[in-house]
Parts: structure tokens; C-alpha cells; sequence
């Protein structure tokens, strides 16, 4: 941190240039930065006073690191919107009025402190501004919020490692690093190519929450998250394979990865369509007693070719 006077004085310099657009909008709250112990004495507690905040270019001399990765993020458009007032610009739109803090910087009181925050506080904090539109709609109660993951365990906006979305880390390592068991998942002989960068979590989930069972996202059609790139699945067909419809894809398939070449959850074909097609399940009907498992019927696929459902035949043989 730079904290020489000299410094001091040049910045301010290059600021008043650089933010006179804001400046002006915001006259009487940003003029006061220039000598900090003047601020305090403006500032002192007023119920909704907006000279309790100092403004961006207060910070920068101080605290110039933060200050850079903050004008090259695209949370530098806040200052943009002038008609939020000052509680909605700048570091304080995050950190909270900091007027007091500039005039006297060891008093942080009035700080809004991340590292000190509940995850609760800090997800209220960036909601205040990220709550709007369909990809944060039910992001207070995600299962990642609920379960004390916050904004921050994976945004990070002065330190990310990605520029794009401030992640902290890039997918997939960002979700493995607290999802062990799908780290082994991915890892099976045949996978959603995921580790690859062929597809990504965030394609099926959202990891924001969404009202479906496991955070899943939705199609278009407010239908299986698999139907956006297997449409082929959709159908409708003339004959359906009650089970897709009704129980969905994952009845048949691990969607992360498997040992069987299509991605099935059980090794062996057979086995899979046994689990249903037997005459003690209830709305399956069995297989026929023809169908001999030590025989040539093990391969049920070979014969039901369009499992998924087709057009042409109530056995799915074409
Ligand atoms: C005159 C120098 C100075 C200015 C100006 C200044 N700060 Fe600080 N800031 C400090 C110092 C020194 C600390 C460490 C205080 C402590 O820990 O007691 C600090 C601490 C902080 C912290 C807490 C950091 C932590 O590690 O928890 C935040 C957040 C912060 N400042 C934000 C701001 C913002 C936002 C502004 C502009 C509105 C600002 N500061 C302006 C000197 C300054
Ligand atoms: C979008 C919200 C947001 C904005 C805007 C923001 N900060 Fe932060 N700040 C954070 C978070 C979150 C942390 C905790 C560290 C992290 O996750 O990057 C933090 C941490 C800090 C710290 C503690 C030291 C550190 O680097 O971790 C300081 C000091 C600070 N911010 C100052 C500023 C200043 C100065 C600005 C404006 C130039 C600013 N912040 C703008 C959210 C914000
Ligand atoms: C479990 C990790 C995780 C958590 C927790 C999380 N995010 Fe995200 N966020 C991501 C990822 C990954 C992306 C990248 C977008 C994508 O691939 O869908 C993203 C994208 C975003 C975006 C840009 C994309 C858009 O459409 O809006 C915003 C804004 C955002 N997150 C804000 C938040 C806020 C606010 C919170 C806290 C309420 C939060 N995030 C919590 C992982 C997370
Ligand atoms: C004062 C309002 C405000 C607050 C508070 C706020 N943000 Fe933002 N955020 C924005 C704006 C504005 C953008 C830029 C949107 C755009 O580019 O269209 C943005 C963009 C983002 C993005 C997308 C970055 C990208 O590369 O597209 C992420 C991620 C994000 N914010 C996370 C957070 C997190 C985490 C917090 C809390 C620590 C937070 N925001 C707090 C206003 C805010
Ligand atoms: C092709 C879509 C798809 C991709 C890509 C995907 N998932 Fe999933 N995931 C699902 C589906 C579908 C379920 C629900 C499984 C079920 O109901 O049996 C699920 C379930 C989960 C669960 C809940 C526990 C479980 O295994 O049932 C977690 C955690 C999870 N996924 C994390 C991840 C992570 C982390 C990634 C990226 C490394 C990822 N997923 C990528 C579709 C996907
Ligand atoms: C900081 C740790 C952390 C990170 C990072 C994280 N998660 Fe999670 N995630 C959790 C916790 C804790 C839960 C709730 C407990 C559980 O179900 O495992 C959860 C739940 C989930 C669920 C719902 C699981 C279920 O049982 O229904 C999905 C899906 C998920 N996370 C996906 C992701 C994806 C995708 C990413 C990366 C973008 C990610 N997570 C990053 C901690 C994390
Ligand atoms: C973002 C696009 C995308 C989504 C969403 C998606 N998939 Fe896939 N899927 C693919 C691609 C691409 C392949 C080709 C595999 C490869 O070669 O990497 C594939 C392969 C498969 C395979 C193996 C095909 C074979 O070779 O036998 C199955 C089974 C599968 N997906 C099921 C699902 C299920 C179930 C879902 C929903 C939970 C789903 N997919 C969601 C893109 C997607
Ligand atoms: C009744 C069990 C079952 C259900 C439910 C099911 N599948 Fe399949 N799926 C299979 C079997 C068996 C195969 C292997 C077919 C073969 O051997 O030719 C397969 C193969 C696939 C393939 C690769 C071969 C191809 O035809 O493209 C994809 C992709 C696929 N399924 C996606 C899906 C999707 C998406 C869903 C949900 C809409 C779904 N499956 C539901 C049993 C099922
Ligand atoms: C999760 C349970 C389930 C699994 C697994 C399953 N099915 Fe089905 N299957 C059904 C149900 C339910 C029906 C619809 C019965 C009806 O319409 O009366 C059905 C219908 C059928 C029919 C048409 C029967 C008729 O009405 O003529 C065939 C053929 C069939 N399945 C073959 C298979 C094959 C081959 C597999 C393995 C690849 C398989 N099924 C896996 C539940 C399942
Ligand atoms: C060699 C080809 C062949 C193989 C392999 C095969 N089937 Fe069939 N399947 C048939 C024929 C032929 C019928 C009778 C169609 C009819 O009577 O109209 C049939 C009918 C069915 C029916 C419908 C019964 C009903 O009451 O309508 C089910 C269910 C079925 N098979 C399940 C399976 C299962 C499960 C497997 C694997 C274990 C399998 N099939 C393997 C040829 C095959």
C-alpha cells in the first residue's frame, strides 16, 4: 500500500479528471475526499446521509491493489449508475459506507468486513444487486446456500483466477474441489466430457440453485436439461417408452460417467431392463418367456433398437 502524501496528491490529481462525469452527479459527497480528516466531520451519522460514503477514488491511494483489480473488473460500471446514489457505487456498494474509514483508517466499524461475514450476510450483500433475472432466481435458497456456500467460496472480486465471472478458480477443478465423488465419476472409462472441456457442470447445473431436485437446469422447454443437446430423445413418438417421459433419463443412465460404453447404471444391458421387465413389477409387463437369458436375448438393444421410442413399432424394433 502506498500511503505517501506525495502520491496522495498525484492521484487525486488524475481523479478529479478522470471521474468529473461522476463527480458531478455526486457533487457535494465526492468533492470531500481530497483532505480526509474533513470527511469525518461531514459525515458524521446521519440517518441517510450519502456524505457517509467517500466515493471510489478515496480508496485507490491506500488501497491501490484492490483498486485495480476492481477498475478492471466489470464492477466498475456501478459508478455508471447514478441514479443507485453512492450506496450503490464503488468498493462501497460492497464494503459499506466508508467515509468514517478514510478520515480515520483504523476505525473500520462501518465496514462491511467479507472475511468476517456469515455466508448468509455475504450472499444478502451481492443479492442486493445479482437477484434479478432467471439465472439467480433462487439463489437464497440454493442448496449451495443453504449449505453455507457463499458468493465468495467461488466468486472473488479483487483476487480471481478467472477473469471471466471472477471465479476463484476455473471449472471443473472449482466444483471437485469440494465434490470429491464426482471427481471419481468423471474419472470412469466413459464420461461426459467434462475434464476434456467439451462440456461443463454449469451446462446441466446451476450452481446459483434452480427449483429442480439437484440444482439441474431446464430445457427451453422447461423439460429434461438433457433434451438442449439430445433432442434427438424428445420425441414425441407414437410409441413411447413410458419410462423416459415419465422417470427421465436418469432411470437408465449415470449422467457423470460409467463403466458401460453408454454411460448405462448397470454394467450389463440385460440387467438394466430386467430391473423393470419382470413379471413381479407392477407396470412393466415381463419379458416374453421366449426371451432366454442364457441365449442369444441377452443383447436386448440388438432387437429393441430405438429404445427411446419410436414411430413404428409398440416393441421399439425400428
Ligand atoms: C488513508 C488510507 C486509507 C484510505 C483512504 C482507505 N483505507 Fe481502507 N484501510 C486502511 C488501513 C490502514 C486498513 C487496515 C485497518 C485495520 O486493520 O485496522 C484498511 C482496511 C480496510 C478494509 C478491511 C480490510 C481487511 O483486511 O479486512 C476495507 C474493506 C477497506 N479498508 C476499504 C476501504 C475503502 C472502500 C476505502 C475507500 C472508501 C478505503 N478503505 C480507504 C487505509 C485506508
Ligand atoms: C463486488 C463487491 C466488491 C467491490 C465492488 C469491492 N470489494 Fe473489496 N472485497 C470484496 C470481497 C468479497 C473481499 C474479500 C476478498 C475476496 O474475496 O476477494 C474484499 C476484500 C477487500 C479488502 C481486504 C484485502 C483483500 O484484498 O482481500 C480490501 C482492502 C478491499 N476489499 C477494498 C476494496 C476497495 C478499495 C474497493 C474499490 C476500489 C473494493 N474493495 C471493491 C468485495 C468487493
Ligand atoms: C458453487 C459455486 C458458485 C456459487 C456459490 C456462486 N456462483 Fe456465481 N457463478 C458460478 C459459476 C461457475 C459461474 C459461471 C457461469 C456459468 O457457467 O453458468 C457463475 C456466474 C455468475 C454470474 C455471471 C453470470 C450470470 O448470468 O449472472 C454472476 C453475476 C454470479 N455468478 C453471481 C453470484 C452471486 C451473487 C452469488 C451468491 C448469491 C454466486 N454467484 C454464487 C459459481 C458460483
Ligand atoms: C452495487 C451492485 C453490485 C453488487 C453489490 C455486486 N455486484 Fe456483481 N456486478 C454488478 C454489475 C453492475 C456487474 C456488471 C454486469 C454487466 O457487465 O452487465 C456485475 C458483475 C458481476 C459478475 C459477472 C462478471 C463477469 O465476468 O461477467 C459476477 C460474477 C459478480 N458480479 C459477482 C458479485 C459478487 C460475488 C458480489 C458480492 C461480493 C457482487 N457481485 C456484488 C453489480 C453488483
Ligand atoms: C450431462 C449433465 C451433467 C453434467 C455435465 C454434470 N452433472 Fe451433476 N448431475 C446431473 C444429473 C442429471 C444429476 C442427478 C442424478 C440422479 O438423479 O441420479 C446430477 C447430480 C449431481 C450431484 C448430486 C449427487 C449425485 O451424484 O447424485 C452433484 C453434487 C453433482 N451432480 C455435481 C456435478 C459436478 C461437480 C459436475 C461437474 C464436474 C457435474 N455435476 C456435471 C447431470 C450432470
Ligand atoms: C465450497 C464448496 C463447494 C464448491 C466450490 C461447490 N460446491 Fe456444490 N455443494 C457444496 C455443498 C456443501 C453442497 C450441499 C451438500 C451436498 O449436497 O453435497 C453442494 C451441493 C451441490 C449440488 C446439489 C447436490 C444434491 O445432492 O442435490 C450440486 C448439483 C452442486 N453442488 C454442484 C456444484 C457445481 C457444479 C460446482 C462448481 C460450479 C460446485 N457445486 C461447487 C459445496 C460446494
Ligand atoms: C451440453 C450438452 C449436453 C447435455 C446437456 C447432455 N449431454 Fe449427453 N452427451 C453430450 C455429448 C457432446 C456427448 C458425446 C460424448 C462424447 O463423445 O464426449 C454425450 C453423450 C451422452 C451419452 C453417451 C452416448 C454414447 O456414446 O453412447 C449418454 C448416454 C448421454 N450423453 C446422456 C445424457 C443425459 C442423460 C443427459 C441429461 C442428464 C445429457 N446427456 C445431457 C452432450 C450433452
Ligand atoms: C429405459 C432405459 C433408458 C432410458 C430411460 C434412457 N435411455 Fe438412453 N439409452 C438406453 C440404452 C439401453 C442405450 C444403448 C442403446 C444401444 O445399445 O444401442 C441408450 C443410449 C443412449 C445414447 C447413445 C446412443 C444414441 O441413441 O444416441 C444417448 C445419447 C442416450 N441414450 C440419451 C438418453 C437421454 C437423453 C435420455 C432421457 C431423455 C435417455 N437416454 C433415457 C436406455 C435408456
Ligand atoms: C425403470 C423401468 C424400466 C426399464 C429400466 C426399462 N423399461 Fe421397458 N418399459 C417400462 C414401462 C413402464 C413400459 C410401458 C408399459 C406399458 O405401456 O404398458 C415399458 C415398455 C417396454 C416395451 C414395450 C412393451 C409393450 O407394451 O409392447 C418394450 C419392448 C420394452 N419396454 C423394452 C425394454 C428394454 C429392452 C429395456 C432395457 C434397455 C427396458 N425396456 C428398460 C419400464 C422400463
Ligand atoms: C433376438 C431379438 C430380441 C432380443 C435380443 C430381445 N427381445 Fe424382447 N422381444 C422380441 C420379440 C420378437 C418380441 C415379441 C414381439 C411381439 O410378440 O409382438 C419381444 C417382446 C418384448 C417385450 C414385450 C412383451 C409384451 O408383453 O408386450 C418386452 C418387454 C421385451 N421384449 C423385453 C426384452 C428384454 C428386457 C430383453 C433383454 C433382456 C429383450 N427383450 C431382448 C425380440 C427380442
Amino acid at each position: 500500500m502506498a500511503r505517501a502524501k506525495t502520491s496522495l496528491i498525484a492521484a487525486l490529481a488524475v481523479f478529479a479528471f478522470l471521474f468529473m462525469h461522476q463527480a458531478s452527479s455526486l457533487a457535494q459527497d465526492k468533492q470531500t475526499p481530497k483532505t480526509g480528516g474533513s470527511v469525518a466531520k461531514s459525515s458524521a451519522p446521519q440517518a441517510s446521509g450519502s456524505s457517509q460514503y467517500a466515493g471510489a477514488d478515496a480508496c485507490k491511494t491506500c488501497h491501490a491493489d484492490e483498486y485495480a483489480s476492481w477498475e478492471k473488473s466489470p464492477h466498475w460500471k456501478t459508478t455508471l449508475n447514478t441514479r443507485g446514489g453512492p450506496s450503490k457505487q464503488g468498493c462501497e456498494a460492497c464494503h459499506g459506507a466508508a467515509a468514517s474509514h478514510v478520515a480515520d483508517p483504523s476505525d473500520t466499524s462501518k465496514l462491511f468486513l467479507f472475511e468476517k461475514a456469515s455466508a448468509k450476510q455475504i450472499n444478502a450483500r451481492c443479492l442486493e444487486c445479482h437477484a434479478s433475472g432467471t439465472e439467480h432466481m433462487h439463489a437464497i435458497n440454493s442448496l449451495h446456500a443453504k449449505n453455507d456456500v457463499s458468493c465468495t467460496s467461488c466468486h472473488s472480486p479483487h483476487h480471481a483466477k478467472e477473469a471471466q465471472f471472477l471465479l476463484v478458480k476455473r471449472q471443473p477443478e472449482l466444483c471437485y474441489s469440494c465434490h470429491l465423488q464426482q471427481r471419481a465419476q468423471f474419472a470412469m472409462p466413459f464420461h461426459h466430457r467434462v475434464n476434456e472441456g467439451m462440456i461443463q457442470c454449469t451446462d446441466c447445473h446451476n450452481p446459483h440453485g434452480t427449483e429442480r431436485p439437484h440444482q439441474l437446469r431446464a430445457s427451453s422447454a422447461q423439460d429434461a436439461v438433457c433434451f438442449t443437446c439430445h433432442a434427438d430423445k424428445q420425441g414425441p413418438f407414437v410409441f413411447e417408452h413410458e419410462v423416459v417421459k415419465v422417470e427421465g433419463c436418469e432411470s437408465c443412465h449415470t449422467p457423470h460417467g460409467s463403466p458401460n460404453p453408454h454411460m448405462l447404471k448397470v454394467s450389463n444391458v440385460n440387467l438394466l431392463c430386467l430391473q423393470c421387465h419382470t413379471t413381479s413389477f407392477a407396470n412393466a409387463p415381463g419379458a416374453p418367456s421366449f426371451h432366454n437369458q442364457a441365449a442369444q436375448f441377452q443383447a436386448c438393444t440388438l432387437c429393441h433398437t430405438q429404445i427411446h421410442g419410436s414411430n413404428f413399432d409398440k416393441d421399439f424394433f425400428k
